[in-house]
């Protein structure tokens, strides 16, 4: 290879205050491990000697420890976009000391390329392998790099010696052209492929190169708790209802999964789930149960945007590439949750909610309204366009205190115009063809935990009258008792008046 090898000392000398930097990868996979480490370590010193120091960070999703954590911990982050997920970069998100926003993940390339954010300075891109003339073979996750690296002044390149050479042909990379040019995007079916297996970059940017060897460092999975459990096998009888009421085909449709515990014991339920075919994945990630139901044969495919695999699990697909690499495709993001495609294939989207409201609203984000937790991710550009979009999470938080449904969310990420199923562990609320009111019993009925019934008819019964009748005195009793007491439980409706 006819690149400079480079210290990551030297390539953060390079990086100056106020740069704009775009990263390989979605969530930990693909994600450099090196040159940000070093950007880190110098901003550490630009600060002990008084000067300002921070950088710009576009990456495809959440990153890895290596980036989004030191980088943090350094506060060396001015601009952040446009998903996130480790504790020290929330908390300076949460005190603005980064300027995050927060965007459907399908959008953030084009919006790049449309020229929303500024000049992109340097791409890193982590690769298994790259050609003199610049082709790249990518990692385990492609994020937004086809657009980071064509607009990047500069390019430094990682190569993870952990990355075997047969990735290749497990990558499907594609750059859209934008309107008024773009065409229509030719995947009728999850596994069409329409790009190229390397990712073809500009030699000449290329201003170094430096050789990691690690896995992508994804934490295992926790076992399966009871209340995971609950919730996997109750969208599995939902799927199945579906099935045998033939409101699905009998080719069995796409599906997507949503990241977390709650999305991998969903998938663990599918196992097991006889009566339904075999089916592929239309989604943004693969965790480890995919791997799982990809080896007894119960799916056949799955088109995604990162192998989001633990250690483990990225140590056997690579010690057994030749089962998997017909099975798996990685896309640009623009690509795997792209609005178009999703709603021509008809994916299924399943999801997962930190709260919901008896109407069908959903936050996905914010703490109690207020504290950003990771990001709308993927959710919102699966979500608007699913065959059937189905939200689940647990009936309860924290021992009881908090309850997951609630009178009005705190802050809403997906409207009850986009949300056809809600999940919890205590049953399934099919919300398509009610009106409000009706979807509201349905949610205290079959969701909401047996503790906070009786307070979520009281609220209904305030009876303000109108279409969605929110009393918009009381909705946020739920949330305020918390704040206040400590135990959502105490919320009284008793003070508000009833008409
Ligand atoms: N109010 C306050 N806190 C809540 C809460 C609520 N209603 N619901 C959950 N929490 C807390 C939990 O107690 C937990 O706190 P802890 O870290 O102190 O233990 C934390 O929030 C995370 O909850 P958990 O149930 O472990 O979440 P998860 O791993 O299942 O992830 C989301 C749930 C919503 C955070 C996650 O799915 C997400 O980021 N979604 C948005 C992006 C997305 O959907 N991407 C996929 C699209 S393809």
């Amino acid at each position: 290879m006819s690149f400079n090898n480079i210290t990551v000392e030297e390539a953060a000398l390079m990086i100056n205050h106020g740069d704009t930097i775009g990263l390989s990868g979605f969530t930990a996979p693909g994600t450099p491990k090196a040159f940000t480490e070093a950007i880190a370590h110098r901003a550490a010193r630009e600060h002990e000697a008084g000067r300002e120091y921070k950088i710009n960070l576009f990456t495809g999703a959440s990153t890895n420890r290596h980036v989004d954590t030191i980088l943090a911990e350094n506060n060396a982050i001015n601009m952040r976009a446009p998903y996130q997920n480790l504790p020290a970069l929330r908390a300076r998100i949460n005190s603005h000391d980064v300027h995050y926003f927060d965007r459907h993940l399908s959008e953030m390339a084009q919006e790049m390329r449309y020229g929303f954010y500024g000049k992109m300075n340097y791409a890193i891109i982590e690769a298994a392998d790259i050609t003199d003339d610049g082709k790249v073979l990518l990692g385990c996750g492609v994020g937004n790099i086809p657009t980071y690296a064509m607009l990047a002044d500069k390019i430094f390149i990682e190569i993870n010696d952990k990355l075997p050479k047969k990735l290749y042909g497990m990558h499907d990379v594609i750059l859209l052209q934008d309107p008024p040019y773009r065409r229509e995007i030719p995947i009728y079916a999850a596994n069409d492929r329409i790009g190229q297996p390397l990712l073809q970059i500009d030699p000449k940017k290329v201003v170094g190169v430096v050789h990691t060897n690690e896995y992508d460092g994804v934490k295992t999975f926790t076992a399966v708790d009871e209340t995971s459990a609950k919730i996997g096998a109750n969208v599995v009888d939902f799927l199945v209802g579906e099935y045998r009421a033939h409101r699905l085909p009998k080719e069995f449709l796409p599906l997507q999964s949503g990241v977390g515990n709650v999305a991998n014991a969903v998938l663990y339920g599918l196992a097991d789930a006889d009566e339904l075919p075999t089916f592929m994945m239309y989604t943004e990630v693969v965790q480890d149960a995919v791997l799982e139901l990809m080896k007894k044969g119960k799916c056949t495919f799955a088109s995604t945007c990162s192998m989001t695999f633990s250690d483990d699990t990225e140590a056997e697909l690579f010690s057994n590439l030749d089962f998997f690499h017909d099975k798996i495709l990685m896309r640009p993001a623009e690509i795997s949750n792209n609005p178009e495609v999703i709603r021509r294939i008809g994916v299924i989207a399943m999801n997962t909610a930190l709260e919901a409201d008896i109407f069908g609203g959903i936050n996905s984000t914010h703490v109690l309204g207020t504290k950003m937790m990771n990001g709308i991710g993927g959710s919102g550009d699966f979500t608007r366009n699913a065959y059937i979009s189905i939200f689940s999470c647990p009936s309860v938080t924290k021992g009881g205190l908090i309850s997951n449904i609630v009178p009005m969310v705190a802050h809403c990420d997906h409207s009850e115009h986009s949300v056809d199923v809600l999940v919890t562990d205590q049953g399934v609320a099919d919300l398509r063809h009610l009106d409000p009111v009706e979807r509201a019993h349905e949610i205290i009925d079959k969701c909401a935990h047996p503790d906070y019934r009786p307070l979520l008819r009281e609220y209904l019964k305030l009876d303000v009258g109108g279409h969605t009748p929110h009393a918009l005195n009381a909705a946020f009793a739920f949330h305020n008792a918390f704040n206040e007491t400590g135990d959502m439980r105490n919320a009284d409706f008793s003070k508000y008046v009833k008409r």
